[in-house]
């Protein structure tokens, strides 16, 4: 493999993201986005109320190849241009991971690219690093250390980033449901389609929030010692399942606009509220946030009146780079690279249960869950 070459100050990376039913491809140079290709296998899994592992790891092979040559037209580069490909190994759904890892092995072999094999949730603070050439966004730096709260479907994380490449610390994350998943499972006794959290947003816009007074989990002061940073959804879906059982009994309607303000009112509280407090007991002026729960509305707005409240810097990164995707990935990879990491070797496998502080698997010796 060619270690000698190694571009290490803007180098240009493609990264593969297929730890869920997204399919991601993202090409970078440095900091600046290239393309960021996504192709999702939500429509399939929507019948079953959920991802269905299997059906993700296939479309992962369907859709692989098409979002690589679609990514590298949009960069308009070519596959040798590349200085390494960046791969999510872990954590996620092992049949998805492997496919990525396969993929992103089989090109670094054929290019004969150095191979960087990433921590997917570090991708996700790593996303907010990107700005294109386009963007008018505020694109200064990232600073250090920031907490980081990830919600998605998959994970509720949140994070004390020390350093990107070199420190990141899980301070909490659920001892059940993620939070994309309670939107979904809530949003399904209501009646309301998968995914969950756009339905729930869309409902509970004409809805009041203070109609029911739903529980917020592990937040009692018997709940601070051990789980300060840890989130729990499972008894919020089930104080909803009661409500909604209870009026159907009654031969009452559910008031479902109600349910969902007061339900994404809860959720909204116990993100913001355990994230701000890491914020205080840390001394952290900055919070950043990441996963597709991010989309919520409530959410955005609520964490801006609190950051604001708070003197906390807030930062969301673009929607589209909140979602799973591999420009973030990429992004990684490259800050890796520019930190002057060495790649890692052909012998890491994918690890569904990677934990955070572990940025970069450099060989299956330190992935003890690899196949
Ligand atoms: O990061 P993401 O796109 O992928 C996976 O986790 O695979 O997140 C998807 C999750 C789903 O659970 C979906 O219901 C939730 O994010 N979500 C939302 C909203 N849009 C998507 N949750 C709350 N409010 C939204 N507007
Ligand atoms: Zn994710």
């Amino acid at each position: 493999m060619n270690r000698i070459a190694l571009n290490r100050s803007a180098p240009l990376v493609l990264g593969i993201e297929t730890s869920c039913d997204e399919t991601g491809i993202g090409i970078v140079r440095g900091t600046t986005l290239l393309s960021n290709t996504i192709a999702s296998s939500m429509d399939e899994h929507a019948r079953y109320g959920g991802v269905v592992p299997e059906i993700a790891a296939r479309a992962h092979l369907d859709e692989l190849v098409p979002a690589i040559s679609a990514a590298v037209t949009e960069a308009g580069i070519r596959l040798t241009d590349l200085d390494a490909i960046a791969v999510t190994c872990g954590p996620g759904l092992s049949g998805a991971l492997m496919v990525g890892v396969g993929a992103a092995k089989a090109l670094a072999v054929a290019l004969d690219k150095p191979i960087y094999a990433v921590n997917h949730l570090v991708g996700h603070v790593g996303a907010d690093l990107l700005h294109s050439d386009i963007d008018t966004r505020d694109t200064a730096p990232l600073d250090y250390p920031t907490i980081a709260l990830l919600v998605s479907g998959g994970h509720t994380s949140l994070l004390l980033v020390r350093d990107l490449v070199s420190d990141v610390e899980l301070l909490g994350e659920t001892i059940d449901d993620a939070a994309g998943e309670a939107f979904d499972k809530v949003a399904r006794l209501l009646s309301l389609p998968y995914p969950g959290g756009p339905q729930i947003d869309r409902v509970a816009a004409s809805g009041n929030p203070k109609a029911i007074r739903f529980p917020r989990g592990l937040s009692q002061p018997k709940d601070m010692a051990a789980h300060r940073y840890d989130f729990s959804f499972s008894g919020l879906k089930t104080s909803v399942a009661r409500f909604v059982e209870q009026r159907q009994d009654a031969g009452e309607p559910v008031p479902i606009s109600d349910v969902a303000a007061s339900f994404r009112e809860a959720v909204v509280d116990i993100l913001l509220t355990k994230a701000l407090a890491a914020c205080a007991d840390y001394d952290v002026p900055r919070l950043l946030l990441g996963g597709g729960v991010i989309a919520n509305a409530r959410l955005r707005q609520v964490a801006t009146e609190r950051t604001d409240a708070a003197g906390v810097a807030l930062r969301i990164p673009p929607l589209s780079l909140c979602t799973d995707n591999g420009a973030m990935i990429a992004a990684l990879g490259a800050q890796l690279i520019m930190a002057g990491h060495e790649p890692s070797t052909l012998e890491f496998g994918a690890d569904s249960t990677l934990p955070v502080g572990q940025i970069q698997v450099s060989d299956s010796a330190q992935s003890p869950g690899a196949p």
